[in-house]
This record gives C-alpha cells, structure tokens and sequence, in this order.
C-alpha cells in the first residue's frame, strides 16, 4: 500500500466528532462495499438501497467504479497496481464519508482480496459490510450492457476481469447474493433485510 511520504504532518482532532454528525443525522455511518464481475448488478444494487434507505429518511451517497474513474480515479487504468489505487483512494473517501455519518454503498469489481481487507481494516469493525454479488462469468456475458466481454474476448479489451484478469472471491463476505438465481428486487431486499436485522438501520 502507500507510503507515507509528507512528513511533519500531525493529526487533528475536530471539534464536531463523528458521533456528534450522527446524533443530527439519527443514523450510524456505514460502507456497503458491493463487489463483483462487470456486469453482475454492483451499481444497480448498490443504487437501489441507497435509494430505498433514503426515502425512508436516510442519508445515502453512491459511490460508483465508472464514475469515480471519470473524475477522481481517472488516471488510474487496470493494471493491478493501479487496481490496487482505485481501492486504496476509494477506501479512504468511503471511510471520510462513513466518518461524516452518511450511508455509503461502494460499486467496485475491486477484485483483490487484500485490497477490500485494506477498506475493511481501515473502516473497522461494525461499519465495513461487504456484498459479494455473486454472478457467473456465463450471466455476466449474457448480460453484457457495454459491450466489454465480447471486446474482452476479441482481445480488444486487455486484462478484463474475469476473461483475462482475476476476480478473487470473498471468504467472509457479510452476505452473498447470487445474481445467478435472485431477481435485482430479491437481491436489494436481502441486502435492507441484512441491516435491519443487524440494527445498522
Ligand atoms: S476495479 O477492478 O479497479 O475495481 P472498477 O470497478 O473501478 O474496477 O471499474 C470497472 C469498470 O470499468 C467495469 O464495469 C467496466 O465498465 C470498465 N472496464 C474497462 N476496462 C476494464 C477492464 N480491463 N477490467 C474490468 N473492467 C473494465
């Protein structure tokens, strides 16, 4: 990961504190890291309970792997160093906004697993979820919204996750989805489910 290169740099500590945000915001700040092949339904899954948590009075922000890219992450591309950025910077502003008190869902391939450790050391026990949707390369082909396996497999597209770059799946996700099997509505209900159950919201 990153090496500390600023020196004489000392940690503040701010006068509204998290738990102060949270208070006003009746809510607990929480990352909901989706992670999956292209096309498994990530962005539109991650969406959806942002949307659904929002309407019913919570504070939600999306974070997207195509959009961050055009703007934060866009010098980055997907060589595994550069994978291993995108997470790292993803990782850091996800926990800025979990440590503003908001509800944010992640919608990363991110597909090494040190580098979701990474966000989950990072953010700490209780506020890091993360959601494996679980697709087979076969659906995600079928699927295919942007045209990139059949680049991919044309060889036009150069180390594409799960044709000619790895996806390493989670071990101990807090929940499985099986975009396989499971409806987009069965799958978002599962994840509201999961943080009503575990009183995360
Ligand atoms: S990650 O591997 O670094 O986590 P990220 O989620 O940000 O990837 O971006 C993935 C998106 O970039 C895919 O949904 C797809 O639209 C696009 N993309 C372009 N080239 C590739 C590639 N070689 N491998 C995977 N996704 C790619």
């Amino acid at each position: 990961m990153a090496e500390q290169k600023a020196t004489n740099v000392v940690w503040h500590e701010h006068l509204v504190k998290r738990e102060d945000r949270e208070k006003l915001l009746n809510q607990k700040g929480t990352l909901l890291w989706f992670t999956g092949l292209s096309a498994s339904g990530k962005s539109t899954i991650a969406n959806e309970v942002a949307s659904r948590l929002f309407k019913s009075g919570k504070l939600t922000y999306v974070l997207d792997g195509d959009n961050v890219r055009h703007g934060l992450n866009k010098n980055l591309g997907f060589s595994p160093e550069d994978r291993e950025e995108n997470i790292r910077r993803i990782s850091e502003v996800g926990n800025l906004f979990v440590d503003s008190g908001i509800i944010t869902t992640t919608a990363f391939i991110s597909p090494y697993r040190k580098d979701r450790d990474y966000a989950r050391e990072i953010l700490g026990e209780g506020r890091f979820i993360e959601i494996f949707v679980k697709a087979s390369i076969d659906t995600c082909e079928a699927r295919d919204p942007k045209g990139l396996y059949k680049k991919a497999k044309s060889g036009e597209i150069k180390e594409f996750t799960g044709i000619s770059a790895p996806y390493e799946e989670p071990m101990n996700a807090e929940i499985v989805l099986d975009a396989d099997t499971q409806t987009i509505e069965e799958e978002v209900e599962a994840v509201i489910n999961y943080l009503r159950e575990n009183k995360v919201v």
